[in-house]
Order: structure tokens, then sequence, then C-alpha cells
């Protein structure tokens, strides 16, 4: 597959995401609301060297053969949900996490399913759902020049999906991707991105996942 589209691409997640797989010779939509906004956002950002980055409409982004869904927890489901036809038979990956800030600590909130993963899995039953990029640093992940070296946590009930996702993320500069399991890791996983952030704010660091122990 060559063509990723992200939904909510203009935030620093999605540009994040959008930066390494453009880098590593991706076609990527930033999909947004409002297309001029996302060509904007595109425009502003370094230029890929090998891949293209365009902006666009959230349905032109779920038109592509990969999606990723980079929007805020809340408004999640109703964006994946109004573009469930295009969805349909495609690998989505989500990178969502349901967290709420509280003073100097991000808290994890628990969606009636277990996870956002699950939430939008529930929304797109003909769709093939994969966690991912969960723990990444937005900022990092933009900056091409950083020296980001993450092992990035991959989880979904279809073997095939997650396995070629992990090979997927592989491909991507600074990036490895893990399969963890099944999508009944997904509430620990995203939970976990909580711990990720409060340490980033008590420490101000852009800290990130390393896993000891594995061959890199
Ligand atoms: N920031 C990080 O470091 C990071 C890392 C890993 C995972 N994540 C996860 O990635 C997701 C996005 O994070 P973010 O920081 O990039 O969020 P964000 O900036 O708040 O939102 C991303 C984009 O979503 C769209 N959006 C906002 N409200 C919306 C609504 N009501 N309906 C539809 N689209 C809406 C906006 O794009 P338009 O206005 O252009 O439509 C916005 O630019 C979150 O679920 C977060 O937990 C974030």
């Amino acid at each position: 597959m060559s063509t990723v589209g992200i939904l909510g691409g203009t935030g620093p997640a999605g540009r994040g995401v959008a930066a390494r797989m453009a880098s590593a010779g991706y076609e990527v939509v930033l999909g947004s609301r409002d297309a001029a906004r996302a060509q904007a956002t595109a425009d502003a950002m370094a230029p890929p060297s090998v891949g293209s980055l365009r902006g666009g409409t959230n349905e032109e982004a779920a038109n592509c053969e990969l999606v990723v869904v980079a929007t805020p927890f809340d408004s999640a489901v109703a964006t994946v949900s109004a573009l469930r036809a295009a969805l349909a038979g495609k690998v989505v990956i989500s990178m969502v996490n349901a967290l709420a800030r509280e003073g100097k600590e991000l808290v994890a909130l628990y969606p009636p399913r277990g996870s956002m993963a699950a939430q939008i899995a529930f929304a797109l039953p003909e769709s093939t759902i994969v966690g991912a990029f969960h723990h990444l640093p937005a900022s990092l992940m933009e900056d091409l020049d950083s020296d980001l070296e993450a092992d990035v946590v991959i989880f979904a009930d279809d073997a095939d999906a997650r396995s070629s996702v992990a090979t997927m993320v592989s491909t991507l500069p600074g990036l490895n991707g893990v399969v963890a399991g099944s999508m009944s890791l997904a509430s620990a996983v995203e939970a976990f991105t909580a711990v990720c952030i409060s340490i980033n704010i008590r420490h101000k660091v852009h800290s990130y996942v390393r896993l000891a122990g594995l061959q890199h």
C-alpha cells in the first residue's frame, strides 16, 4: 500500500505520523473538516524528500489505502462513523487516547467498551482496527532531525493486520513496530499514555517508550 490518510491530520499527532510516513515514501493525505486548513498545514510542514504530503478533507483521507484516526477521543467515533462506507474492508489504525488533564497529571478515561480502539471497532464493523502510535510525543515525531528511537506497541485481533502494521511501522525512521497482542490489550496500552504524558509534564521532557530486552 502506498497511500495513507489521516483523519484529524492537522493536529500535532496526525502531523507527526504524516511526517514520518511521507519521509518513508508514502503518499499522505492530511484529512480535516476543512480542506483549506489541511492544505495550509501541509504547506507549513517540512516537504518530504521522497513521499508526498497534501491536505484534504477527512473523506479524501478515508479513501486512502491505509487510514489513521488522529482526532480527539471525544470526536473519534462520530468522525469514523460518518466514513464507515469508505473505511469498509480497510485496516484503520487508532492512535486515540481517552485522557483528561488534572493539574500536572493526565488521567485515563475508560470508554464504555474499555478502550477507544474498541469503540472505533464497534463503529466500523467492516474494517480491521489496529492500535498503534499511542505513546509517541508528537513534537519529536514531526521533527525528522530529532533522535527519536521509539518502540511502537501494536495490538489488534487480526494477526495478519497487526503483523503488517508492525512491519510498516518499522520502515518509518526512528520507529520499531512491536506486536503486543490482541485488542484485549487496548485499554492498558491507551491508559499507559497517561503515565507517559504525566512523566513528560512533571520532568519537562519528551520521553518515549523504548523496551529493554527486544532485539532492535
Ligand atoms: N499529541 C500527541 O503527542 C499524541 C501522541 C499520540 C497519540 N495522540 C492521540 O492522537 C489524537 C490527536 O491528538 P492531537 O494532539 O493531534 O489532537 P488535536 O490537535 O486536539 O486534534 C487533532 C485534529 O482533530 C480535528 N478535530 C478537533 N475537534 C474535532 C471534532 N470535534 N470533530 C472532528 N475533528 C476534530 C482537528 O482537525 P480539523 O479542525 O482540521 O478538522 C484537529 O486538528 C488524540 O486522540 C490523542 O490522544 C496524541
